[in-house]
C-alpha cells in the first residue's frame, strides 16, 4: 500500500491549503454583541478585518504551505451562543447515532489520509512514519470512543425498595471547549473531540496556533460525516485572546485541554475566575466544570547493570529523538548505572553520529525539525546555559548545511548531575543523562518523584524484582519496562500523567468518557 500512499504524497507536495473559523449560523438569543468587550456601550457593532496568517514550513521557511484566517473574540462568543443553542437536540440524539457519526469520521480520516499525512509533515514538521501514525491513532480515538459511549451511555436499573424503581441515567454536560497541542495536530485534537462529541457535548474546538490547517480539514471532514456545523465548530486563533475568551465565558460546561502545564495552571486560574466575579450575574451563573488538562512531562529512564546495551540504545534514541523530542512522553533524563554507563554511552554516540536530518517527508529521515523559530531560540538557549555551566556534551548529531532553511536543532545528549537541576520540560531532542551507583537507587527515585511532573518512565533491566520495586515506588502515569516510553497505543496503553503531568483521566483509557458526562439518578415510588 506504500506507492499509492507516495504517489499521492508527492502530488499533494505543493498544494497550499487554507484555513478559516467554522462557525455555524444560529438564532442570536443569547448573544451580546459582536463587539470588543472594552468597547462602550453606544459604539456602533465592529467586526474587526480577519487576520490572515501566512503558514511557512518548519523545515523550509521559503514553503508556503498556507493560509489561515484567525478567529476574532467577538467569533468565540458567538461559537458559544451557537453550541449552546444546539446541545439539547445533540444531547437526546441516540447514543448509537452519534457513535455512528463518529465511526463514519473514522472511515474518512481512512480514506483522506494522504491529505492528513501531508500537512503532518509539511505543517506540523512530522516525520513521514508519525503522520501514518498520528492518521492511525485518530482512527483508533474515533473507534474506541464511539463503542466505549454506546458502553457507557446505557440507562442502568439499580436496586430499591419494593414499589421504587431507581435507574441511573447519563447525559453530556454542555458546551466543551477542546483545546489541543500542535505536536500531535491530529491524533490529539479528534480524540479530544471525538470524546466530547459522542458523549453529547456540543464542541468548540481550538487548535494550536502552529497546526490550524490540519484542524480545518479534520473538522471538515466531522461535518461530512453528519457531525452539524452547530454542534462542532473550529477556531483558529491565538490562546492568549480565544482560548483566553472561550474558558472565561460562564456558559461553558467543560474544558478539555492538552498542552503545557503552565497553560494548564492558568486555564485552572481563568475557571476559577469566572465564578469569583463580584456582583457579576455571569459569576452566579458560573457553573463548577471539569477540566480535563493532559500536560507536559520530564520523562526520565532508569537503566541497571544487567540491562542489554544494544536494546537499551535503540529504545534511548527513539524515545529521546523520534518526533525531534517533541514528545510529551519523550525521554529526557537517562539514569545509568555506573557499571554500565560507559559501554551504553559509546554505543549511544555511535547512533546517534548515524541518525540523518532533514526533510521529515523523506522516508530516510530519522529526526525532523522543531516546530517553530521560538522553539528552536529556546532550545538553543538552554543547550548554550547547560554548556557555559559546565556539562559536558557526550554526544551530538551534525546538522547537514540544509538544515539551515529550517528549525533545527542537533540531537544532543550532555551530562547532568541529577533531575534536580532541570526547572522546566524542555521539548526538543535534548538528553540528559546522569550515571548513578547501584546504592542511589532510591534516592535517584526520590528525586524524579520530586520534579512534580509523572507522566513517562522507561525501565531497563533483567531483574523482574528490581524493576517491579522501580514502577510501583515512581509516580508516574505511564512505566515501560525494557522498551521505548512513546507510542501508546488507544486501548493498549491508556495515556496520561499524574501531578504536573496532568489531572487524568487517562486518553484512550475506560474511564476517559466519563468526565465527559453527568449523571443523573431517579427514583420513582411508583
Ligand atoms: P501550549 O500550552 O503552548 O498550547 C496548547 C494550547 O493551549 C494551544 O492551543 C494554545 O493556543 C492554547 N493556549 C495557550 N494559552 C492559552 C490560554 N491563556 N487560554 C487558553 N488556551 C491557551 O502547548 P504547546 O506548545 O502547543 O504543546 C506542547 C506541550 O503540550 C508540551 O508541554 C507537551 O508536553 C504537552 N503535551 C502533553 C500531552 C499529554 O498527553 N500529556 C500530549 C501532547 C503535548
Ligand atoms: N500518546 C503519545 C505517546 O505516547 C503522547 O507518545
Amino acid at each position: 500500500q506504500r506507492q499509492p500512499l507516495f504517489d499521492a504524497l508527492e502530488q499533494l507536495a505543493d498544494k497550499e491549503w487554507q484555513a478559516a473559523p467554522l462557525l455555524a449560523a444560529c438564532p442570536l438569543a443569547d448573544h451580546k454583541a459582536l463587539t470588543p468587550k472594552s468597547a462602550p456601550k453606544s459604539a456602533p457593532a465592529v467586526v474587526p478585518a480577519p487576520t490572515l496568517q501566512a503558514v511557512l514550513s518548519p523545515q523550509d521557511t521559503q514553503q508556503v504551505v498556507g493560509q489561515v484566517q484567525m478567529a476574532s473574540e467577538a467569533q468565540a462568543e458567538l461559537a458559544i451562543t451557537c453550541a449552546r443553542a444546539a446541545f439539547t437536540d445533540w444531547r437526546d440524539t441516540p447514543v448509537e447515532q452519534r457513535a455512528q457519526m463518529i465511526e463514519r469520521l473514522a472511515d474518512l480520516l481512512e480514506d483522506h489520509r494522504a491529505e492528513l499525512i501531508s500537512l503532518c509533515t509539511r505543517e506540523a514538521g512530522k516525520l513521514l512514519q508519525d503522520g501514518i501514525d498520528e492518521v492511525r491513532e485518530a482512527v483508533d480515538f474515533c473507534r474506541y470512543y464511539a463503542n466505549q459511549a454506546r458502553r457507557l451511555m446505557t440507562t442502568t436499573l439499580l436496586p430499591g425498595y419494593t414499589g421504587e424503581r431507581n435507574t441511573l441515567q447519563t447525559q453530556g454536560r454542555g458546551v466543551f471547549v477542546c483545546i489541543s497541542p500542535w505536536n500531535f495536530p491530529l491524533a490529539i485534537f479528534l480524540g479530544q473531540i471525538s470524546a466530547a462529541l459522542v458523549t453529547g457535548n456540543t464542541v468548540i474546538a481550538k487548535p494550536a496556533e502552529q497546526s490550524c490547517l490540519i484542524a480545518h480539514l479534520a473538522t471538515q471532514l466531522a461535518h461530512q460525516a453528519g457531525i452539524p456545523p452547530a454542534v462542532l465548530q473550529l477556531l483558529p486563533g491565538s490562546g492568549a485572546t480565544v482560548g483566553q475568551a472561550l474558558t472565561s465565558d460562564p456558559r461553558i460546561a467543560g474544558v478539555c485541554f492538552t498542552g503545557s502545564t503552565t497553560t494548564a495552571h492558568h486555564i485552572n486560574l481563568t475557571l476559577a475566575q469566572r465564578t469569583l466575579a463580584e456582583h457579576s450575574l455571569a459569576a452566579q451563573n458560573a457553573a463548577i466544570i471539569p477540566l480535563i488538562a493532559e500536560t507536559g512531562g520530564q520523562n526520565a529512564m532508569i537503566v541497571d547493570s544487567t540491562a542489554l546495551p544494544e536494546q537499551v540504545v535503540r529504545d534511548v534514541v527513539r524515545a529521546a529523538f523520534q518526533s525531534a523530542g517533541q514528545r510529551c512522553s519523550a525521554l529526557r533524563v537517562l539514569y545509568l548505572q555506573t557499571d554500565i554507563a560507559e559501554r551504553v554511552l559509546a554505543l549511544l554516540s555511535g547512533a546517534m553520529a548515524e541518525l540523518s536530518i532533514g526533510d521529515p517527508a523523506l522516508w530516510s529521515t530519522d529526526v525532523g525539525p522543531v516546530i517553530d523559530a521560538q522553539a528552536q531560540a529556546k532550545l538553543t538557549e538552554h543547550l548554550n546555559q547547560m554548556q557555559a555551566a559546565g556539562n559536558t556534551v557526550l554526544a551530538q548529531t551534525s546538522l547537514p548545511d540544509h538544515a539551515q532553511s529550517g528549525h533545527y536543532i542537533p540531537p544532543t545528549a550532555l551530562t547532568i548531575n541529577s533531575i534536580k537541576e532541570l526547572n522546566e520540560e524542555h521539548f526538543g531532542p535534548i538528553l540528559h543523562v546522569v550515571r548513578f551507583k547501584a546504592a542511589e537507587l532510591e534516592q535517584v527515585i526520590d528525586d524524579i518523584n520530586a520534579s512534580g511532573f509523572g507522566l513517562t518512565l522507561g525501565i531497563h533491566s533483567r531483574n523482574e524484582s528490581f524493576a517491579e520495586h522501580i514502577a510501583q515506588r515512581a509516580n508516574v502515569g505511564n512505566i515501560y519496562i525494557n522498551r521505548d516510553q512513546i507510542g501508546a497505543m488507544v486501548g493498549v496503553q491508556p495515556f496520561g500523567g499524574q501531578g504536573l503531568s496532568g489531572t487524568g483521566p487517562k486518553a484512550g483509557g475506560p474511564h476517559y468518557l466519563a468526565r465527559f458526562i453527568t449523571e443523573k439518578t431517579i427514583t420513582n415510588n411508583t
